[in-house]
């Protein structure tokens, strides 16, 4: 330990300046405009892992963004680690609610604020940056294989078909990855689960084009109030979801171990200062906790139609459109949930309506195993980093290869996070603590070490 927060702060300032240097390509996989981007920032990743000494380092192409691939295998009777994660960014927008531009990484209060700060940029070099200090200082206990892809919040579609071309190249026993949240410095925290995602666009067409809202108003359906009112419908008044058969998979928790999630430190107070809101909101019957990690929902991630420009134009518009996400818990398929609600929101919509849905990319939800080496080793690592046991707690965001990791290779992953929930991921102004930060290049090393000794 002596020896790494040596090596740690003896380079603080360059792996900051590193760090900075790559969060300053705008590498949006979402939007093609960014696409030389995207590459600069895959060729960088794949430099400063050449640069830590790794081997095999590959740019590999796919249909889409490349997947940057690394080795260092010391002795094949070791256990192996392949780390995980994603270079690629979400959109930036609203740009003019960064206090500073989400390019620039700027550090305020301690914090390092900039578009993928914290999900995933700043986690994926935590492990570059412990993966040099265990070459550097000789201690790499173990065989390592990195996997940074460009796609992650795009859905991951070539990733799947990768891994499921190159499953003897990424053998590993087992998944680290760092892409998800902590409760605080104080409260460390290891995630134990993963939500998945069904995620589908929905289109409402009315009349066959926009009309006067004077001269045809009440006499047709305007297709943004049926959309709103169908929207509405799929939660009743406990909040519960109305598609018919939704929950019919859903594995529910045992007494203990709901007992055991609502343990964690959570103050809803300030929960509710943070997020500016007077009241929560949510399915009655389970505690905050339980609704963010373990329970299914569906949220409108956008909704548009008719007139949005300056003034007022009185129309009645001919379509109106809304992004419908679920995220969805063991033992939920995404596909099976996308088909019930396709059926139920066809069946609900009138006549006098014409519906479309079209569905987007899902993935499945996860539970991660909190009684093997690898976990125990993570809570060691945490442990010693820390100076505290880490809790576990179930996430309620999704990293849908996870799951595709346990089918077509067989391993199970650590989630081991260091991100904060308040860390404004996909939001303006996203940050990441640079205590968090150190915090985890000194954690990473310590996780190799006792996953080494305790494989043996
Ligand atoms: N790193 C996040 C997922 C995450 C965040 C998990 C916080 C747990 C805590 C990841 O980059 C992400 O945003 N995933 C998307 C899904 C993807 C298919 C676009 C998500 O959860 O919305
Ligand atoms: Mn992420
Ligand atoms: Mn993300």
């Amino acid at each position: 330990m002596q020896e790494i927060k040596k090596y740690v702060s003896e380079n603080k300032q360059r792996f900051l300046d590193e760090l900075f240097e790559l969060l300053r390509f705008p590498s949006v996989s979402a939007d093609p405009k960014y696409k030389g981007d995207v590459l600069k920032a895959a060729d960088y990743v794949a430099q400063k892992l050449k640069d830590a000494g790794a081997d095999k380092v590959e740019i590999c192409q796919t249909a889409g963004y490349p997947i940057i691939y690394g080795e260092k295998i010391i002795d094949a009777t070791k256990p192996t680690v392949l780390v995980y994660g994603h270079y690629d960014v979400q959109p930036a927008d609203p740009l003019e609610l960064w206090k500073t531009p989400p390019f620039e990484p700027t550090i305020r209060d301690g914090k390092i604020y900039a578009r993928g700060a914290c999900d995933d940029k700043g986690q994926v070099y935590m492990h570059v940056k412990a993966f040099e200090l265990m070459m550097k200082t000789n201690s790499l206990p173990c065989n390592i294989k990195f996997m940074i892809e460009g796609e992650e919040e795009v859905g991951s579609n070539n990733l799947g078909i990768f891994v499921k071309e190159n499953k003897e190249r990424l053998k590993a026993d087992v998944v680290l990855i760092s892409d998800t949240s902590m409760i605080s410095l104080e409260n460390p925290s290891l995630e134990t689960g993963l939500r998945g995602l069904s995620y589908v666009e929905v289109e409402v067409t009315g009349p066959n084009r926009d009309l006067h809202s004077g001269v045809y108003g009440g006499a047709v359906a305007n297709p943004a109030t049926i959309l709103a009112k169908l929207i509405a419908s799929m939660h009743d008044e406990n909040n519960h979801i109305t598609i018919p058969g939704f929950y019919d998979d859903v594995l529910a928790l045992t007494e203990k171990e709901r007992e055991d999630l609502n343990k964690a430190p959570y103050d809803e107070n300030e929960y509710k200062i943070d997020l500016g809101v007077d009241e929560l909101w949510g399915e009655k019957g389970y505690s905050t906790l339980e609704r963010t990690g373990t329970r299914p929902t569906l949220e409108v991630n956008g909704i548009w139609g008719g007139y949005i420009g300056e003034g007022a134009k009185t129309v009645l518009p001919s379509k109106a459109s809304a992004k419908i996400s679920m995220r969805l818990v063991p033992n939920q398929q995404s596909d099976k949930i996308t088909k019930l609600f396709k059926e139920h929101f066809e069946k609900i919509a009138p006549k006098s309506v014409k519906v479309k849905i079209t569905p987007h990319h899902g993935g499945e939800p996860v539970v991660t195993p909190t009684d093997s080496i690898a976990f125990k080793a993570a809570q060691k690592a945490i442990l010693e980093s820390f100076g505290k046991e880490p809790i576990p707690t179930r996430g309620g965001g999704s990293i849908p290869i996870v799951a595709l990791f346990e089918k077509e290779l067989g391993i199970k992953t650590v989630l081991m996070g260091f991100g904060l929930d308040s860390d404004n991921l996909h939001s303006p102004n996203e940050k990441y603590d640079i205590a968090n930060f150190y915090k985890g290049i000194e954690t990473i090393p310590l996780f190799h070490k006792y996953f080494a000794e305790l494989s043996r």
